[in-house]
């Protein structure tokens, strides 16, 4: 957070408003590039992260889908005990990286690793629910 100073105390600035409304104080006493370009690069990074964020989702949504299909089907519950497994892996880091709230600036390689890890968590998760659902 950005430095305030009060008489002769430094404290830090506890607003609760994003340091990129306040780019000057809040990163350019480390960072020496222009404003415009700083804010660039988060938005980047921003931006990359959302779209894997979205491809976690797909993810996701696709393997509830599968699970689903597969009850309907007549799947038992033991057949689908794996794709529930595989599922909560991979929503338990997509909630990871989503609640965390800075959509990947803090950290942006762990976040894609995390998303990474669970889009492949519900693809697989996916894939075993096919597996689980009864042929026809
Ligand atoms: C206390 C010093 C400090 C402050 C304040 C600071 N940063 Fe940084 N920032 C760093 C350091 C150190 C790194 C890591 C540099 C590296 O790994 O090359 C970094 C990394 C970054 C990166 C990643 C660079 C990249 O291209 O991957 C961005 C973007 C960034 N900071 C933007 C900001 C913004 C925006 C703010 C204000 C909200 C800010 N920083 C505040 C020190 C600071």
């Amino acid at each position: 957070m950005a430095y305030e100073r009060t008489g002769a105390v430094k404290v830090s600035d506890h607003w609760l408003r994003s340091p990129l409304t306040n780019i000057n104080k809040a990163c350019q006493t480390c960072h020496r590039q222009e404003e415009k370009e700083l804010l660039a690069r988060v938005e980047l990074i921003q931006d990359r992260t959302a779209a894997l964020k979205q491809s976690t989702e797909k993810a996701l949504t696709d393997a509830i889908d599968a699970i689903t299909a597969a009850e309907k089907a007549g799947a038992s519950e033991e057949s689908l005990k794996e794709a529930r497994h595989r599922y909560r892996r991979a929503s338990m880091r997509w909630d990871f990286v989503s609640s965390e709230n800075s959509m990947g600036f803090h950290s942006s390689q762990e976040a894609a690793r995390i998303y990474a890890n669970a889009i492949d968590f519900g693809r697989q998760a996916q894939y075993e629910a096919l597996r689980a659902t009864p042929a026809r």
